[in-house]
């Protein structure tokens, strides 16, 4: 279903969004659609894995240079001229490198294992790993959308670490009873639970109880 867009002019706060190398690219890039709708700014980084996984699993092959990335998906998204920034994966100078430019809120979606670990352990060997670092030690809002099946004991003990540290933990596990016709409800499903974590409004899927 299209989101309906606004012309307001005036734009909320930034959310980062973060794509890694897990399958369900679909996630992130509806997220970012989604946020757009919403009038946020989004300021996005995609991993090398994930640019692999976006070709694998979409008709899309992302550009990899973050100036024309931004342009390719403001034009997929009709997001208003500078809503949407990208960073590149050692752009250090970046807002989101730092707890004095950080937004309040950061999404990995989808989230690797490889990410989730790094996260986990603080490792910050590239920029999204450094953003959700900062996320973490500022206690600012860290959205994690992890998908591996099964889980070793390795992811379980890094999503509870995660937890633990203030984290969200936001499998991509869609439940099948708002009887989803096609995968764009599936999708939904998981992007609809990550903008009510966000505390953003949507009319993507109704709350438990809503007609
Ligand atoms: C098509 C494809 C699908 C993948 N699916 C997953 C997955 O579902 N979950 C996962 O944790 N890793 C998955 N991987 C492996 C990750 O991409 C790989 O571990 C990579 O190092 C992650 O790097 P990143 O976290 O920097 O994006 C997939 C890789 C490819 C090419």
């Amino acid at each position: 279903m299209p989101i309906e867009h606004s012309d307001a002019t005036d734009l909320r706060e930034p959310v980062t969004v973060a794509l890694t190398g897990a399958s369900g690219a679909q996630y992130g890039l509806r997220l970012i659609e989604a946020l757009v709708a919403a009038e946020h700014r989004v300021w996005v980084m995609i991993s090398k894995a994930a640019h692999l996984v976006i070709a694998t699993e979409t008709d899309e092959e992302l550009p990899a240079r973050p100036a024309r990335l931004a342009e390719v998906l403001a034009e997929r998204t009709g997001a208003a001229s500078g809503q949407i920034r990208c960073f590149g994966r050692e752009d250090w100078m970046a807002p989101v490198a730092s707890g004095s430019g950080a937004p309040s809120s950061m999404v990995i979606c989808p989230c690797s294992t490889g990410t989730l670990s790094a996260v986990a352990t603080g490792a910050s060997n590239n920029l999204i790993e450094r953003a959700a670092d900062v996320a973490l030690k500022e206690r600012r809002r860290l959205i994690m959308v992890p998908r591996e099946t099964p889980f070793s004991a390795i992811h379980l003990e890094h999503m509870l670490a995660l937890t633990r540290m203030g984290a969200v933990i936001l499998p991509a596990a869609p439940g099948f009873y708002h009887q989803p016709q096609r995968i764009e409800d599936l999708v939904d499903f998981i992007v609809a639970r990550i903008l009510n974590q966000l505390g953003i409004e949507h009319r993507m899927m109704p709350r438990w109880g809503e007609s």
